[in-house]
């Protein structure tokens, strides 16, 4: 059997991508199966930008396919912020939340959108990007314990449950790492040979 790591050692993210690869016949591994692995600086200019750094050290030093995401928050009433700063934003979630909510006290548009970019790297070469995104508000006050980041806060168009209380299944199906995914896995499954080739 093919397999793939992804660059990450965030087990919240490792579950979400284990149950959309639910079904393929491609093994997922994380950097959690590297706990020496040194980490990269995330110095690019955006999204696709920094999951192409991810993936491409990841690749180089697990010596097999990667893939890697970078996601965030981009809030329209703060000119697209926190952005590629997300998790930069402020040391904890509930922390970034209650930042979130401090600067868009008072402010009527709260239209955010979450942004998710893949990139896949093998034999040392990120081969492709892709992007995903889902549309959505952020409410008054975080509902909901599922999920993690800023979920709590947004609610998806379409919806009246944030994504801190819609089951996993529905966020899954709606959300920017699915959508991204879902362009990546299209893309691997026509060129499955790429992953072959290296097993
Ligand atoms: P990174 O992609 O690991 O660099 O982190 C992006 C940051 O954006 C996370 O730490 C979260 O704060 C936020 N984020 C990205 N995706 C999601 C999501 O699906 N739900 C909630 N927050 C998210």
């Amino acid at each position: 059997m093919a397999y793939i790591v992804v660059a990450t050692g965030n087990a919240h993210k490792v579950d979400e991508y284990r149950k959309l690869l639910d079904g393929q016949n491609v093994e997922l591994k994380s950097l959690l199966d590297y706990p020496a692995w040194p980490g990269v600086e995330e110095n690019g200019k955006s999204f696709r930008e920094n999951a192409s750094i991810k993936a491409l050290a990841a690749c180089k030093y697990c010596d097999v396919p990667a893939f890697a995401d970078d996601s965030g928050l981009e809030v329209e009433a703060l000119d697209g912020r926190p952005g590629i700063f997300s998790s930069r934003y402020a040391d904890t979630d509930a922390e970034r939340i209650a930042r979130l909510l401090g600067e868009l006290q008072g402010r009527e548009n709260r239209r955010a959108r979450f942004v998710c970019a893949i990139a896949i790297a093998v034999n040392g070469e990120v081969i492709e990007t892709f992007e995903g995104e889902v549309k959505g508000v952020i409410v008054d006050a975080p509902r909901g314990k599922d999920g993690f980041g800023y979920d709590p806060v947004f609610m998806p168009d379409g919806y009246d449950q944030t994504f801190g209380e819609l089951p996993q299944e529905v966020k899954n199906k709606i959300s920017h790492r699915a959508e991204a995914f879902r362009k990546a896995m299209e893309f691997v499954e026509n060129e499955m040979a790429v992953l072959d080739d290296d097993f």
